[in-house]
């Protein structure tokens, strides 16, 4: 097979997979890894009643079966491909977090438990989605629980996110008779076996010709009659299915199944391969002219999506996140970072393979590297050869959240102020320096990244830290003409602060006050988030 760099994007498979707390995002994670043999099963029990509000669905699965995957990226190569499945954080609370990582990502599994359809998160994530154009693949899960009628959740699809459903396959029936589905395409159908008496999962018969004899082994007439006049229906019902449709975000195509049970999983991994996008052109600055960056051009480059500390107790590196947009990446290389001009010998660069770290010799467009270093990487930062090129910044939000952190030893306070940044570098927290005075304001989108901070302060840095109500509850970041600018931060003293970067955040003490400044200043614009330089 040719080695070259876009013949080798093209055979990539970058996704992540999004959904509602509890509708099944981790398990199928854990079944998709399964199926495409990047983890073996292993037999540890499931801890239950545990607090389950991890940071990561996939320390959760670590942590209840025993297995090594927390990386923020997992990569297997299967059936010619080779897919690179992103960690997103199962919490509300790290929204940030997510849609840093969906930057990352060419398309998404939306998992939805089919009694629910549709649920808050699941509209929030989606929403992220479409912002940046990510192709969704619709999982409905928990068919072998009592489900909503199937038609009526493809009608949820297409009135909430309006998006045109368009099922791959169709279900014969739910929960205690949900007996598999038929594949719309060809006419074939897969059987689903219960458990055996004795509570054996024995996996599920192949697939068989739904007008052959062997149908009535699993359906009887009846069954077969409404699993035929349902899957005409649908598909009267709703358009084909169509590839171009569905990478410019105006279609997904819709699969089911139980990843409980482990089933439907082979066919939505053969969907993946079939349809998801591989990595696509990026839009990027070049000695200041906007240019794009191809996933077959010569020039290795990439982006910074996450820091990531503490990955591995035994190393106390930080592991920055590098997901390469072009070029053939080879052990050693050097890369140097596009805003502080500093070159990086990747010598160590870490790709996540069958529950092990490996070391990577060489990566291509859509995969994945983790890069150990000391701090030099953050978040956002562009790298390549020349060292010339950007890509557009990822954003901060603005927080919801702002609290002040105090150490409680006080002889620790300059600890503090080290491990706030570092934190704020790897992305887990806002930190802002008030013009005055000598607090240190955290700010988060919500309240769990307080406990999260906490907990690192405490275990990482051995810093018994409390949180108390800060005098401010909003913050924006300032933009206009520099002198407007710097007037109105000399006149707003006691309100000004600055953020991890040195740039002007404008701190209110309410949404009121925020309101009315913004009123009186219309030269200045006070905003939400802001993209690094
Ligand atoms: P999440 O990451 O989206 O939050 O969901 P997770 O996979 O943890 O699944 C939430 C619950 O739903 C779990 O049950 C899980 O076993 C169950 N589940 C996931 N997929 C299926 C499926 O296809 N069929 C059925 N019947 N259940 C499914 P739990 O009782 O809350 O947790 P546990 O006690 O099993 O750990």
């Amino acid at each position: 097979m040719s080695n070259s760099p876009a013949a080798e994007a093209a055979r990539r498979r970058t996704f992540a997979i999004i959904s509602h707390p509890d509708a099944g995002k981790t398990t199928l994670t854990e079944n998709v890894l399964l199926a495409g043999g990047a983890i073996r099963a292993a037999g540890a029990v499931r801890a239950r009643g545990e607090n389950r509000r991890t940071r990561s669905d996939w320390m959760k699965i670590e942590r209840e079966r025993g297995i090594s995957v927390s990386a923020s990226v997992m990569t297997f190569d299967h059936a010619g491909l080779m897919f690179n499945l992103l960690d997103t954080p199962g919490h509300e609370d790290f929204s940030e977090d997510t849609y840093r990582t969906l930057t990352a990502a060419d398309a998404a599994v939306m998992v939805l438990d089919a009694a629910k359809g549709i649920e808050p998160q699941t509209l929030k994530l989606f929403e992220v989605c479409r912002l940046r154009d990510i192709p969704i693949v619709t999982f409905i899960n928990k068919m072998d629980r009592e489900a909503q009628d199937p038609i009526e959740l493809l009608d949820e699809i297409a009135s909430k996110l309006a998006l045109d459903p368009a099922p791959l396959y169709w279900p014969a029936g739910s929960g205690g008779r949900f007996k598999g589905m038929l594949d719309l395409r060809n006419d074939k159908f897969l059987p689903f076996a219960k458990k055996t008496n004795d509570n054996k999962d024995e996996g599920h018969p192949g697939a068989i010709a739904f007008h052959g004899a062997a149908i009535n082994s699993y359906l009887d007439p009846d069954e077969q009659a409404e699993l035929e006049e349902g899957a005409m229906l649908i598909q009267e019902a709703s358009k084909p299915f169509d590839p171009k449709a569905f990478l410019e975000g105006h279609m997904t195509p819709v699969f089911f199944g139980s990843a409980l049970r482990h089933f439907g999983i082979d066919q939505l991994l053969e969907g993946l391969g079939a349809y998801a996008p591989p990595p696509k052109a990026v839009a990027a600055i070049k000695g200041g002219e906007p240019t794009h960056v191809a996933p077959g051009d010569p020039e290795v480059t990439g982006f910074v999506f996450k820091v990531q500390a503490n990955m591995d107790p035994n190393h106390r590196d930080r592991i920055a996140f590098l997901r390469l947009t072009s070029g053939k990446f080879q052990r050693g290389m050097k890369l140097k970072v596009q805003n502080t001009g500093r070159q990086l010998s990747v010598n160590a660069p870490i790709m996540f393979f069958a529950s092990d770290r490996e070391l990577a010799e060489e990566a291509f467009a859509g995969d994945v590297i983790g890069i150990p270093n000391h701090g030099v990487l953050r978040v956002g930062d562009s790298l390549s050869e020349s060292g010339t090129l950007r890509f557009a910044g990822l954003p901060n939000f603005a927080p919801e959240i702002l609290q002040r952190v105090r150490v409680k030893d006080p002889l620790k306070a300059k600890h503090l102020k080290k491990a706030l940044e570092g934190l704020a570098e790897e992305g887990v927290t806002q930190l802002f320096r008030p013009v005055i005075g000598a607090d240190f304001i955290v700010g988060a989108v919500g309240p769990l990244q307080f406990e999260v901070m906490a907990d690192r302060l405490a275990n990482e840095y051995q810093l018994d830290v409390l949180f108390e109500q800060a005098p401010y509850s909003e913050a924006r970041w300032l933009t206009g003409e520099k002198a407007d600018v710097e007037d109105f931060a000399s006149k707003h003293k006691s309100a000004m602060g600055t953020d991890i970067d040195d740039q002007h955040v404008f701190l209110a003490k309410s949404s009121w006050e925020m309101g009315y400044v913004a009123e009186r200043f219309p030269k200045i614009g006070f905003e939400r988030s802001k993209e690094r330089a």
